[in-house]
């Protein structure tokens, strides 16, 4: 744990420009720099850098932050992560919280662990370029696989040799301790001693997402049917395998820049797309996908292309993957390699171009593919055809997003001849099922979010969150940018006080008792509301370089936004002037008019409630939303007359 004055120490010490500049190339323009997103790919440059104010911005694809955020989203690290590599970038020395008892027991066996991997990595490279066994066998190996010593470094890949202890051996030796080798499974204890659990193997080093390794892969040299192909290290502190995709470190710069994300099957598929230059390449090491490792791949695409070997199992495999990934939202594309090829041998028979192009050219959305296999298998029977799209349907039911599924039943539909409409229905039916059992499955685990958000699933058709978004981002907007500044005086028992912007709009929506919907900038006007009387408080600088990463990205979001939110006003015979100038005038009228956004929200519901209860007879509470609406109503016109005095139109 890093203590919040060193976290001070590094948000002043760390420069936006200079710390962007290690990855980015920027040129001056005007106050500001432009570059080349590295978030997205472009050929001109949306992405700005603000020293000023001490936030990125990219036009192109949206994202923004400070410079923690930066390391955050460019390294794919967390954020006491990007916090000790720029306090490391700095030369800060980081004063730790304590720890407790527990946390410290914790750290420091995964860290133990964590030193013998590395430890472990050293002893097979050398192994393998050092010794006469490691090269006569586990180089010869490597090198018929048509590997080149440049991969072999990068990878990390070496050898541990056929002796039964060779690496436990030299690990005690050199000072590790027996118990870290156990717990990594890099040593086996048994009645007899200790031993290696990799022998006569090429190794793998397996690493996550920021590079550490975690685990490691060993491929046995001889044809031998008894032995396992491939031995894995032991799920441990360290290592889960489910959470773990092979290859995402050296993938993750190139999923982001490409936007896309192969995903293919085993170790050597992935080395060997990457030695062909196409990078963006992860694999799911042999078992099918995981809910784990499709978030970690939607952390940086929302697009994925499965590369499987083309006999039956390879297809089988991917038809698994297929449902979980729709289910996530992610956008699948399918390719099928010849038949007897796997990734791995394609890429070796083939250039790069050929490779890209054999991609391109194949590349099929999973209805096709799945249709084609399917129908291949059903030929002319009605019967296994109804079946074939009840299995369509079915994963199209998945899909999240309602365009991408009527995208789909398009595409079903004409196919399959038959009507839109009967898929359509389908779909509903099974989209119901599927909410009424996670419904159950929720229920009362999950605290709704929002004091008065509708929960009938009559009222499920609109989202309060988005109804009030614009007018929420528009205060949050005025408290970060001119929260500090007067914006009337008022004198109360003889002392004149002066009233700041983001007082008053504090004061207003504590007044109605309103907190703001969207849980980012909730979040915003509670730490607002603690803090705006502390000496010195300086909105847009507190909230942009705020610990808690949400928060702080809301922030350089919002005070980038190159458009003045204000604009979205007509204001009839307003004074002219800059937005800051307008302000006393403006404020009054925003804010009455998200308070009417929050009475319209609140009408709903209570027409909703009581439907919901005239549905069941239960007079007593027909009764009582009746009357809610009718205090709603008082309320509504006393808005209305306002509003329209002062003449705000939307
Ligand atoms: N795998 C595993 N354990 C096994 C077999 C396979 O962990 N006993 C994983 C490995 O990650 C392997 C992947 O599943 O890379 C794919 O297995 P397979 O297709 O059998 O091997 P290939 O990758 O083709 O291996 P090779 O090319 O080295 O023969
Ligand atoms: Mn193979």
């Amino acid at each position: 744990m890093i203590d919040q004055a060193t976290i001070q120490k590094i948000f002043d010490a760390a420069d936006i420009y200079e710390v962007v500049s290690d990855f980015v190339s920027l040129k001056k323009r005007g106050i500001n720099y432009v570059g080349c997103c590295p978030f997205h790919n472009e050929k001109t440059g949306s992405f700005t850098v603000s020293p000023a104010k001490g936030i990125y911005k990219c036009f192109g694809c949206g994202k923004g932050g400070n410079v923690v955020n930066f390391i955050m989203e460019h390294e794919q690290m967390s954020y006491v992560e990007a916090l000790r590599y720029l306090a490391a970038r700095y030369n800060i020395l980081i004063e730790e919280k304590e720890l407790s008892e527990e946390e410290k027991k914790e750290k420091s066996e995964r860290e133990s662990m964590l030193i013998v991997t590395n430890y472990a990595e050293d002893f097979f490279v050398s192994q393998l370029f050092d010794t006469d066994e490691g090269k006569s066998v586990g180089m010869s190996y490597l090198t018929r696989r048509g590997l080149d010593e440049e991969t072999i470094k990068k990878f990390g890949l070496g050898y541990n040799p056929e002796n039964w202890d060779s690496f436990t051996k030299s690990a005690l030796e050199k000072g590790y301790k027996k118990e870290f080798l156990v717990k990594t499974g890099l040593t086996i204890e048994s009645e007899k001693g200790l031993f290696d659990r990799f022998r006569a193997r090429v190794m793998f080093p397996i690493r996550d997402i920021a590079g550490k390794i975690i685990a490691f892969g060993g491929r046995i040299m001889t044809n031998d049917k008894k032995s396992a192909k491939y031995l894995n290290s032991p799920e441990s502190e360290i290592y889960h395998k489910s959470r773990t995709l092979y290859g995402i470190y050296f993938a993750k710069k190139s999923i982001i820049q490409q936007n896309r994300c192969y995903l293919v099957e085993g170790y050597l598929d992935v080395i060997s797309f990457h030695r062909k230059g196409i990078e963006n390449t992860v694999a799911s090491s042999g078992t099918s996908l995981t809910i784990e490792q499709i978030r970690l791949i939607r952390r940086l695409t929302p697009n994925v292309t499965i590369i499987y070997d083309g006999d039956a199992a390879g297809i089988k495999a991917s038809l698994r993957g297929i449902d979980l990934v729709l289910e996530e939202g992610l956008n699948v594309r399918v390719v099928s390699l010849p038949d007897g090829e796997d990734p791995d041998s394609f890429a070796l028979s083939h250039t790069p171009e050929e490779l890209l192009t054999y991609i391109q050219e194949h590349e099929t959305d999973f209805i096709n593919f799945k249709t084609k296999l399917l129908l291949g298998q059903a030929g002319d029977d009605p019967i296994e055809k109804a079946k074939l799209i009840t299995d369509i349907v079915h994963s199209i039911s998945l899909i999240p997003d309602a365009i991408t599924r009527s995208v789909y039943v398009r595409e079903t539909a004409n196919m399959m001849k038959v009507e839109e409409n009967i898929l359509y229905n389908e779909i509903a039916r099974l989209r119901t099922e599927k909410n009424t059992e996670t419904a159950h499955k929720n229920y009362k685990t999950v605290q709704p979010q929002i004091k008065s958000a509708p929960q009938t699933p009559a009222s499920q058709n609109y989202s309060n969150e988005n109804l009030c978004e614009i007018e929420e981002m528009v205060l949050i907007r005025y408290l970060l940018l001119f929260g500090d500044l007067e914006l009337y005086e008022e004198t109360h028992e003889g002392i004149t006080h002066s009233v700041s912007v983001g007082e008053y709009i504090i004061r207003e929506l504590c007044e109605d008792d309103l907190e703001l919907f969207n849980p980012g900038l909730c979040k915003i006007q509670n730490e607002y509301q603690n803090h705006y009387k502390t000496a010195g408080f300086i909105p847009a600088k507190f909230f942009i370089g705020h610990t808690d990463p949400s928060v702080s990205s809301i922030a350089a979001n919002i005070l980038s936004e190159p458009y003045e939110l204000s604009k979205m006003w007509k204001i009839q015979d307003s004074a002219s002037g800059s937005e800051e100038n307008i302000l006393s005038e403006l404020l009054p009228k925003i804010l009455d008019n998200y308070k009417m956004r929050r009475v319209e929200i609140l009408t709903h519901e209570a027409d909703d409630k009581i439907l919901e209860h005239q549905k069941s007879g239960n007079t007593e509470e027909i009764l009582f939303w009746i009357k809610q609406k009718n205090a709603i109503n008082a309320i509504r016109l006393r808005l209305n007359e306002k509003l329209h005095r002062t003449g705000v139109t939307k």
